[in-house]
């Protein structure tokens, strides 16, 4: 019999976890219902999605959730292709974008990059694929709805490469232009095309035929050549799949397709299985690694509060890192060296919650009851071990909060601090305003209703919250504090974070921060994006 350290590595190599980023819109849930038609769902956990009235939206644990028809909480689908375990990470989009949406980046090890044929890249889409970038994440890319019209295939790869300085290396390449979709090349088997038709029966699983090279130029030699030609040109410009290239940030393996009718989907879901890395050693705080082979060790890389305000009820959600995890086991929150029993375990979040007995590294464990628990913990056993602290990032809606009761200021402040801790918001205090009115900072507005929602609920002091007009965030010093002081073209303010005490300057858009930068050259201004 195999030692638990042989069992974890093999557990680990067989599966992968990524997240799928891309702007709303561009298909993501229509992208993950179709990965999960072609695999085989292991659990469905959670949302899929957090569009009212499609299947498994899961949640409505706060009443802004069913007022609003999204999810705030981060879904994981588990399905098995081809003897691999995957496990999908929600990020949530829309009005829900939010610091989660980040942090659920910490807890994945490869990202599809969704694109809309027809608009490229887009803004939610480049702010994931910074972090991704950030973290040394890999990305596949998918371009959706090649169904329909939309842009040239060599243009948008020329997008990618010019804007990420990312090399896009087709793996699949359309035959037709978007809109008038052929069938899809792989360029691993060029001589073929894959055809695709619908499935009788109105199944929704798209039936994938390949036909020789030779018949496809017969019935449209046009598309046939174009594609040809262009696969040959970028082949030429060194436009091919390289696995290290890949690994290592340089480069993206591009698929294209059409979500909506399954169609690349099959060659995607086994990209991830062959291209896509397994969980590998992670990076510790004092240097090193853990390797998967190691004891249990686990990232809390998402806290979810309040789900059932009848229990003050928490849930963290937990990425196995090494080792095996069996629920009932107690570990050591590296943060304060003390127990934690994790008898309430659950595979599945959302209000299908059922146990989970064991899970290996990449997989993701919701624990139950984990008021101890913070964004960022390292949780071990046996030996121990302290994965660097979860990154801020860049804040760009900003809300001067005050109690609505002003004899209610105690709990106020109370329950500010504890939504700090838990990562929340970012709580600032303004050199203008004192700690008696601070500055909320959050990445997504709906943060600001989860604290709206829970300082009424669960610290009984309602908020005022009083929006401010700045949308960028950067982190300056001293001179930069002091120019902004005496600045007389821009409305900024010099604010001085609780926590770590940087100071960050605040503007209204990044043309303000331009013209500030050149009034002051002296005045130092950093991008916060992922700071550590
Ligand atoms: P999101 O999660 O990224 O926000 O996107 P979602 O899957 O909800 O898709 C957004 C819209 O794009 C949906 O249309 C969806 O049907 C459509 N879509 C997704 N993939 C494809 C594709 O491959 N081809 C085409 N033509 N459309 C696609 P909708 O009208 O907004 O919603 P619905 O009424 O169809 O659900």
């Amino acid at each position: 019999m195999s030692s638990s350290g042989d069992w974890a590595a093999s557990e680990a190599a067989r599966r992968r976890t990524f997240a799928v980023i891309s702007h709303p819109d561009a298909g993501k849930s229509t992208l993950t219902e179709a990965l999960a038609l072609h695999a085989q769902a292991i659990t469905e956990a959670g949302a899929v999605h957090g569009k009212a009235g499609r299947r498994g939206v899961a949640s409505d644990w706060m009443e802004m959730e069913k007022a609003r028809g999204i999810s705030v909480t981060s879904a994981v689908l588990q399905f098995a292709h081809r003897g691999c375990v995957l496990n999908l990470l929600d990020t949530p989009g829309h009005a829900d974008f939010s610091e989660d949406t980040y942090r659920v980046l910490a807890a994945v090890d490869c990202a599809v990059m969704l694109i809309d044929a027809a608009k490229g890249l887009e803004e939610q889409t480049r702010k994931l694929f910074d972090v991704c970038r950030h973290r040394g994440i890999p990305v596949i890319t998918f371009v959706n709805k090649w169904d329909r019209p939309g842009r040239e295939a060599l243009e948008l790869m020329d997008e990618i490469e010019r804007e990420f300085r990312l090399k896009p290396t087709p793996v699949v390449w359309p035959i037709g232009d978007a809109g008038y979709l052929r069938g899809l090349i792989d360029v691993r088997q060029p001589g073929q095309m894959l055809r695709y038709t619908r499935a009788p029966g109105g199944a929704h699983k798209a039936v994938e035929a390949p036909v020789p090279g030779q018949r496809a130029v017969l019935e449209d030699e046009a598309d046939w050549s174009k594609a040809v030609e262009e696969l040959d040109l970028l082949r030429v410009d060194g436009a091919v799949h390289d696995q290290e290239a890949f690994l290592t940030g340089r480069a993206t393996p591009v698929f294209f397709g059409a979500a909506i009718s399954n169609i690349g989907v099959r060659l995607l879901l086994d990209a991830i299985v062959d291209l896509a890395p397994p969980p590998g050693p992670r990076e510790l705080e004092s240097g090193g690694a853990r390797p998967v082979d190691a004891p249990f060790s686990g990232l809390v890389f998402k806290v979810q509060a309040n789900m059932d305000p009848a229990h003050r009820d928490r849930i963290a959600f937990m990425r196995v890192c090494s080792g095996i995890f069996e629920r009932g086991m107690t570990v050591t929150r590296a943060a304060s060296g003390k127990p934690f029993a994790t008898k309430y375990a659950h595979s599945v979040f959302g209000q299908d919650r059922s146990m989970v007995d064991i899970a290996y590294p990449g997989d993701v464990v919701g624990l139950v009851n984990a008021t101890a628990l913070r964004v960022g913990d390292t949780l071990y056993a046996e030996q121990a071990a302290v994965f660097p602290p979860m990154p801020t990032f860049a804040p760009e809606y900003f809300a001067v909060a005050r109690p609505a009761d002003l004899s209610r200021s105690k709990q106020f402040r109370r329950g500010i601090a504890q939504l700090d801790e838990e990562g929340v918001v970012q709580v600032l205090v303004s050199d203008l305003r004192g700690d008696q009115a601070p500055v909320l900072a959050a990445v997504g507005p709906m943060q600001f209703d989860v604290v709206t929602a829970r300082m009424a609920g669960e610290f009984s002091s309602p908020v005022k919250l009083e929006m401010l007009p700045y949308h960028l965030a950067r982190a300056t010093d001293t001179a930069g504090a002091e120019a902004l002081n005496r600045s007389r073209i821009v409305q900024g303010e010099a604010l001085t974070r609780i926590r770590d005490k940087a100071q960050l300057a605040l503007f209204p858009d990044r043309w303000q921060a331009g013209s500030f930068e050149r009034e002051f050259p002296e005045a130092r201004l950093d991008h916060l994006i992922a700071a550590h």
